[in-house]
């Protein structure tokens, strides 16, 4: 009985993350110092965390950049459980946390997105939902996985040799 409903509550919902976009691994944290370092975000603009997990990344974005609002969606239940933990803990009044599905999600709403998915979703659905919605100049940050080659010329990556890359695609 226990374990069935253990199952149904945290096993199912990670599992039909997993195959949503990405299952759970988060963004190591000298790179959430480096995305900080090169994000760009002045006052008032919207940030939003694709799959914000346990929510590291949007606390130390809504940290940096207080007079911005940061937005993390998350569509694993135990996961944004966890964020909201951690935000009553760590996280500012700038940030919000909502369980809701990023492919739901109206990009217009915001200036930059940060997404760690997986390369084939990033390539079918992440960019071309970027490129159909976001504002012009809006900025969609990858961790690791780049973007498909025919936009290259919209995309910076930043990242020394050793280093996860982290690609910049611009909405032209
Ligand atoms: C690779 S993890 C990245 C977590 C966090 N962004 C980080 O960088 O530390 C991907 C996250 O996206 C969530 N996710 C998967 N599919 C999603 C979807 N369709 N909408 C929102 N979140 C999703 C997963 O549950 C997982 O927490």
């Amino acid at each position: 009985m226990w374990l069935a409903l253990i199952v149904f509550i945290v096993l199912v919902p990670l599992a039909i993350a997993g195959a949503s976009m990405a299952p759970w691994v988060p963004t190591r944290k000298s790179d959430i110092t480096r995305l900080c370092e090169i994000l760009e975000l002045t006052q008032g603009q919207r940030f939003l965390e694709i799959g914000t997990g346990d929510g590291r990344v949007s606390e130390a974005v809504a940290k940096k950049f207080k007079k911005s609002s940061v937005v993390g969606i998350e569509l694993a239940f135990p996961m944004y459980i966890i964020a909201v933990i951690r935000k009553y803990f760590y996280g500012s009044k700038n940030m919000t946390l909502r369980l809701a599905n990023a492919f739901k999600e109206d990009f217009w709403n915001y200036d930059v997105i940060y997404v760690y998915g997986m390369p084939d979703k990033m390539w079918a659905k992440i960019v071309p939902q970027f490129l159909n919605q976001a504002k012009p100049w809006a900025k969609l940050y990858s961790y690791v996985f780049s973007i498909p080659e025919e936009y290259k010329q919209q995309v910076v990556s930043y990242g020394e040799e050793k280093e996860a890359k982290i690609h910049v695609l611009t909405k032209k």
